[in-house]
C-alpha cells in the first residue's frame, strides 16, 4: 500500500483489514503475520506514520493521533484473538441444544470441618477475653524444644517424632513454640490462644496424621492457679460439648508444665459407660495442660517470682473428630467432597478468623 497521502478514510479502511483479518485468523502465526504487516517496522501503519511529515503541517497531529489510537485498538483485538484462539478457536457452533432447559446448578461450597470446629473454639475463648497469637509452622529448634525446657539430646524430644530442614530448623511439632515467642514480646497479664498446623514424622493411622492442627491456650498473670486452668478448660467443654459432659485431669509429664496433666471428657459415644472407642473407659483424653514451667518464663525473659500461668494444647482434629463422631483422621485431609459436603449444613458461627 502506498502511504503518501494518507487520509482518514484510508486508515479508516486499514482499520477494517486490520480487525477482519484478526478476527478471522486460525492461529498464532497467522495472527502474528497479521500484526507485522501492520505493526512491523515495515508495516502498514508505522510507514503511515512515518509519512506523516509529507502533510502539510495543520494536518499532522489529528492523522498521528489517528494512527496511534489504531495501532492500540489493534494490539487489544490482537490479544483478545490470542485468547481466543488458545480457548479453542472462538468459533464453536452456536448451542444446538434447547435453550429453553434448566441451567445446571452449580455446586454450593462450605467451610471444612476443622475450619468449622476451629472457628466455634475461637469463639468460645474470644468470650472468655483471649485473644488470637500466631507463629511460624517452620520454626528454630530453639523455640520448639530448648526454650520450652527440653535439654539438648533429652529422651523427652523423642516423645515427638520431628522433621528437622537442618540441625536448627523443624517443622514444629506442636503449638507450644508460641507461648515463648510471645512472652517475649509482651509483658503479662496476657491470655491468649494460637491456633495452627503441627507436624510430626508419624506412620498415618486412623488417630495419628504426620500434620494435623493444634491450638494452644496461655494464660500469665500475678497469682494463676490450677482451679483457674480447671475452670477455663471445664468451661470450654460445657460450651462445644454440652454441660453434660465431664472434665478429669490426669497427673503427666511435660517439661514445659509443672504440674502436668492430661485432660479428659467422658466419652462422646458411650456417655462413660465404657465401649469400643474409648477403649471402655468412658474417658477420651482431649488436651495436655498444666502450669508454666519456671524455666519457660526465664527463656521469656520473665521473672519467675513474679508472674504465675498455665497453658494447654489440643487437638483440633481430635476435637473435630469427638464431636462429628468421625472414625479416621486421614477423613480430614484427604479432600473427598463426599466426606467433607456433610458437614456444609447448619449454622457456621459468624466469628471471624
Ligand atoms: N504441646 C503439648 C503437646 O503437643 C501439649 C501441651 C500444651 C501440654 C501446653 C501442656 C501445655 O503434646
Amino acid at each position: 500500500m502506498q502511504s503518501e497521502g494518507i487520509d482518514s478514510s484510508k486508515l479508516e479502511e486499514i482499520e477494517k483489514t486490520a480487525t477482519s483479518k484478526i478476527n478471522t485468523a486460525p492461529d498464532n502465526e497467522s495472527l502474528e503475520e497479521v500484526r507485522i504487516g501492520f505493526l512491523g517496522r515495515k508495516g502498514i501503519l508505522t510507514l503511515a506514520l512515518r509519512s506523516i511529515g509529507k502533510l502539510p503541517p495543520a494536518q499532522r497531529p489529528a492523522i498521528g493521533n489517528q494512527i496511534n489510537a489504531i495501532k492500540q485498538r489493534i494490539n487489544t483485538l490482537i490479544e483478545f484473538r490470542k485468547n481466543e484462539i488458545a480457548d479453542g478457536g472462538g468459533d464453536e457452533e452456536p448451542y444446538p441444544g434447547d435453550p429453553s432447559l434448566p441451567g445446571r446448578s452449580c455446586w454450593e461450597g462450605g467451610p471444612h470441618v476443622l475450619h468449622k470446629v476451629l472457628r466455634e473454639i475461637k469463639a468460645i475463648f474470644y468470650g472468655m477475653g483471649y485473644s488470637l497469637a500466631e507463629g511460624p509452622e517452620v520454626e528454630l529448634d530453639y523455640y520448639n524444644f530448648e526454650a520450652l525446657n527440653f535439654p539438648p539430646e533429652h529422651p523427652s524430644r523423642d516423645t515427638q517424632d520431628t522433621f528437622y530442614v537442618n540441625r536448627d530448623i523443624l517443622l514444629r511439632t506442636q503449638t507450644s513454640p508460641v507461648q515463648v515467642r510471645y512472652m517475649e514480646k509482651h509483658k503479662p497479664p496476657l491470655r491468649i490462644i494460637s491456633p495452627g498446623r503441627v507436624y510430626r514424622n508419624e506412620t498415618p493411622d486412623p488417630s495419628h496424621a504426620a500434620e494435623f492442627l493444634q491450638m494452644e491456650g496461655l494464660y500469665v498473670d500475678k497469682n494463676v492457679s490450677l482451679a483457674d486452668l480447671r475452670n477455663d478448660v471445664t468451661y470450654f467443654v460445657h460450651a462445644l460439648f454440652g454441660s453434660n459432659a465431664r472434665v478429669r485431669f490426669r497427673p503427666h509429664f511435660f517439661p514445659f508444665t509443672e504440674p502436668s496433666a492430661e485432660v479428659d471428657m467422658t466419652c462422646f459415644a458411650c456417655k462413660g459407660e465404657g465401649c469400643p472407642i474409648c477403649q471402655k473407659t468412658g474417658w477420651i483424653e482431649i488436651m495436655g495442660a498444666g502450669m508454666v514451667h519456671p524455666n519457660v518464663f526465664k527463656y521469656a525473659g520473665y521473672a519467675p517470682d513474679s508472674v504465675t500461668g498455665f497453658a494447654f494444647g489440643m487437638g483440633i482434629d481430635r476435637i473435630a473428630m469427638l464431636k462429628y463422631g468421625i472414625d479416621d483422621i486421614r477423613r480430614l485431609l484427604n479432600n473427598d467432597i463426599r466426606f467433607l459436603s456433610q458437614f456444609w449444613n447448619g449454622p457456621v458461627s459468624e466469628v471471624q478468623d
